[in-house]
């Protein structure tokens, strides 16, 4: 499963420092390419030396030093690797890596790599306990980082709880795993909409709409993960965009998200619109602030475009269209309607009155209604979780 696989071991400075001797070990044995970047501190507790001599490979750690081997040593290392692995990966790293602080070489690269980047944190109990390092944890994770949960137990500092590494071969393991997950989109192209968009009134207001993009970044996520090359279009979102993308464009109007979903419609094999679009916008944008009086204050509203009913028209038969039906009552009615009249392939229906469903947290009650007729029933689970329905039932109708 590793083999000629190309990966990055980053070691910063921890106790568990050591253990990733044997990783190196592990990952080389069985048949990947390891290149081992240790942080300063990573220094303290191992020598280069010992990392060199087991991958058979230089040891990157000095952001300044003469590199011959690679052009720009942190892009090109970054654009060379199929897998980053931080092991162990400290309190501090993690905190870097999640806020964005590029100052020193492993911390650099991994803002610049696009490959699958693992954290094997290892730290003491009350560090990995902190909300500091939970909030961490939970963002990286959110923007598509993989997280190896550490081992609990006698740490080194005497306290006792998680914070251990986990043994080599669990780590190895780990992220044996994670290259065994199919890459059954290898070679497609997937679309996605996400967010609401917001059609402004003059330049301080603007009409909105509660969604928070959750469910359809976690659609885009699990494309990429499967191997498509994604292109998300979003409104407003109250999450960062997934890693792995393709092309991610930023919307605010639904004619902007017209605009850039027809442009890359085209040659997509499976579209998903997870995007709650506004049907109206205001007739007249006032080119400055609107000042109050005392009078009653009426907009007069104009239809937007639908999106997907002009997809709907445009679809060749070897494309999947998918499309979204939020409702608050007669779920199955509505949702069957829009079905038919949009020409899609199946609608995602969820009554966003139900609680666990809708917009805002991280799950979702979900039904699936085909144009055979069939209506699946699936119960509260993770937008993430559902993603993965999502694209099966997608990648099903493509075959
Ligand atoms: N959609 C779109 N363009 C629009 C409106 C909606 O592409 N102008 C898409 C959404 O992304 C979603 C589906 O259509 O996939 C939702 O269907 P729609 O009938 O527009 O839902 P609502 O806007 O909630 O409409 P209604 O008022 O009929 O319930």
């Amino acid at each position: 499963m590793l083999k000629d696989k190309k990966i990055i071991l980053g070691v910063t400075g921890g106790i568990a420092a050591y253990k990733a001797v044997e990783i190196a070990s592990r990952l080389k044995k069985a048949g990947a390419v390891v290149r081992v970047v240790m942080t300063e501190e990573a220094k303290k507790f191992v020598t280069e030396l010992t990392f060199r001599e087991i991958t058979g490979q230089p040891v990157t750690s000095d952001m300044w030093a003469e590199i011959q081997h690679y052009s720009v040593a942190h892009i090109s290392l970054a654009e060379w690797a199929d897998l980053v692995l931080v092991a162990p990966a400290t309190a501090n790293i993690l905190a870097k890596a999640d806020v964005g602080i590029a100052d020193d070489f492993l911390s650099t690269m991994l803002l610049a790599t696009k490959a699958i980047v693992v954290y094997s944190p290892a730290m003491n109990t009350n560090m990995f306990n902190h909300p500091a390092t939970q909030g961490h944890i939970a963002s990286l994770k959110a923007k598509g980082a993989r997280i190896i949960e550490p081992a609990s137990g006698v740490l080194a500092c005497g306290a006792v709880g998680a914070g251990r590494l986990p043994e080599p071969v669990d780590v190895v393991e780990a992220v044996e795993k994670i290259f065994a997950v199919k890459q059954s989109l290898a070679g497609k192209k997937v679309l996605v909409t996400a967010g609401g968009t917001i059609e402004p009134l003059d330049p301080i207001r603007f009409i909105a709409n509660h969604s928070s993009g959750r469910q359809g970044y976690a659609i885009a996520a699990e494309a990429a993960a499967r191997g498509a090359e994604v292109v998300l279009v979003s409104g407003q979102a109250a999450v960062e965009p997934p890693v792995g993308l393709a092309k991610f464009v930023k919307v605010d109007t639904t004619r902007q998200m017209r605009e850039a979903v027809l442009a890359d419609f085209d040659d997509a094999d499976i579209i998903i619109k997870a995007a709650a679009v506004a049907d109206y916008r205001p007739k007249t944008v006032a080119a400055n602030k609107i000042k109050k009086t005392d009078d009653d204050f009426v907009i007069e509203l104009e239809r937007n475009p639908d999106i997907l009913k002009e997809l709907g028209g445009l679809k060749k038969s070897n494309q999947v269209l998918v499309g979204f039906a939020a409702e608050t009552q007669n779920l199955l009615q509505y949702a069957q309607s829009k079905l038919e009249k949009k020409n899609l392939d199946f609608i995602v229906a969820n009554d966003v009155s139900k609680p666990g469903a809708g917009f805002q947290g991280d799950t979702n009650i979900i039904k699936i209604l085909s144009r055979d007729g069939s209506v699946e029933e699936l119960p509260l689970m993770t937008k993430r979780e559902l993603s993965a329905i999502i694209m099966d039932r997608a990648e099903a109708k493509l075959k």
